[in-house]
């Protein structure tokens, strides 16, 4: 059984990872060693399927400790990676880093990892030696879980995503602040809200007088989220494009192993809405030709398991293809498919998918039991 070493188990995505860990089984193929940054020396944690004695946390900035480890998969965010894996090549550590943050992710010397969708990918990387596997960005690693189908037919001329990203984007503090500003919103009219006869008008002027007002505690978004929405997500690139943007067309051609000209233009604009952790885009694809919906809902469903084609109808789109119906599941529900009004060629589509599972924890779990298979 394979030696691995975890950190940043106990966070936001560490905790959905140990969970789907759990599930899988996956503890009796792997025999863990958990690092800590904060309580080195305190208990290691223990979950299903663990066999053995835990023992104590090591110290995860104990580059000679980690560097006796062949695979190391890390949660703990980027700062950690930017701090320990120089030092851990430097010291002339080749074992297999599996991380689900973005710091390596462009990397030359890295492959995104998603295998249902690049396992070919993935495979010829490990053949050639690479060593650095890293998890994507959630936004792509949901999209291409729904769309990947499409674009490895050769199909996608070009594609755009207008995004409607979740709270758990940011972390978990994010999700947090999302509810406290919901409740104190409700709890501003909350008379009013008892009355039916109150003047809705009052209510909105009183809602939009808390937004407005500086007292709403905003301090992870930085400005309110609850009843909002804020259309920039991540870093300003200085060039009106934002680094959730740069990131879908940079991911997308990396995870379909496409570089250079054979790239495909693919571009988004982003923007967080109150969802709690899945996030929602509705893409406009151009194919390279008229492609027949039934073809195009065949080929989106035949791709992978997890895949979920929605009826383009009503009452489906509403019950099935919604942050709450996506959340806690590996589904990947893909709608609202139809030609549109711009030409045979042009398809939209909404797809959603759960941020922390397929977006962030499942396609590194998946590199770690491929790594250690
Ligand atoms: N950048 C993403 C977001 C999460 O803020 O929603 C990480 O992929």
């Amino acid at each position: 059984v394979p030696t691995v070493g975890l950190v940043g188990w106990r966070g936001m995505v560490g905790s959905v990872l140990m969970q789907r860990m759990a599930e899988e089984g996956d503890f009796a193929r792997v025999n863990p060693v958990f690092f800590s940054t904060s309580n080195a020396g305190g208990a290691a944690p223990v979950f299903a399927g663990m066999s053995g004695e835990p023992g104590a946390l090591r110290d995860a900035y104990d580059v000679e400790a980690l560097a006796k480890l062949p695979v190391i998969l890390t949660a703990q965010g980027g700062d950690y990676t930017k701090a320990v894996y120089p030092q851990l090549r430097a010291a002339g550590w080749d074992g297999v880093w599996i991380d689900a943050a973005s710091t390596l992710r462009m990397e030359d010397s890295s492959v995104i990892v998603l295998d249902p969708v690049n396992r070919s990918v993935i495979d010829a990387a490990l053949a050639a030696g690479t060593k650095d596997f890293i998890g994507g960005n959630c936004t792509v690693s949901c999209m291409l879980m729904g769309l990947g189908g499409l674009f490895k037919a050769g199909l996608v001329e070009w594609g755009t995503a207008m995004t409607y990203q979740a709270a758990s984007g940011g972390g978990a503090r994010h999700m947090r602040e999302l509810l406290t500003q919901y409740a104190a919103l409700s709890g501003a009219v909350e008379a009013e809200l008892a009355d039916p006869a109150s003047a809705i008008l009052e209510i909105d002027r009183k809602v939009i007088e808390l937004q407005r007002g500086g007292r709403l505690d905003a301090s992870q978004f930085g400005v309110p989220l609850g009843g909002s929405l804020i259309p920039w997500i991540d870093a300003d690139l200085g060039n009106g494009v934002s680094r959730e943007e740069q990131k879908a067309f940079d991911e997308t051609n990396k995870v379909l192993g496409l570089r250079g000209e054979e790239r495909i233009p693919f571009d988004s604009l982003c923007v967080r809405v109150g969802a709690m952790r899945s996030h929602s885009q509705a893409l406009t694809l151009k194919l390279t030709g008229d492609v027949p919906l039934d073809e195009v809902e065949a080929i989106i469903a035949a791709d992978n398991e997890w895949v979920r084609v929605v009826p383009n109808e009503k009452e489906a789109s509403m019950r099935e293809l919604t942050p709450i119906a996506a959340t806690g599941t590996l589904q990947i529900p893909v709608g609202r498919l139809r030609t549109m009004a711009m030409g045979p060629e042009y398809l939209s589509a909404f797809t959603v998918g759960d941020q922390l599972l397929w977006g962030a924890a499942e396609p590194v779990r998946r590199m770690l039991m491929i790594a250690t298979g």
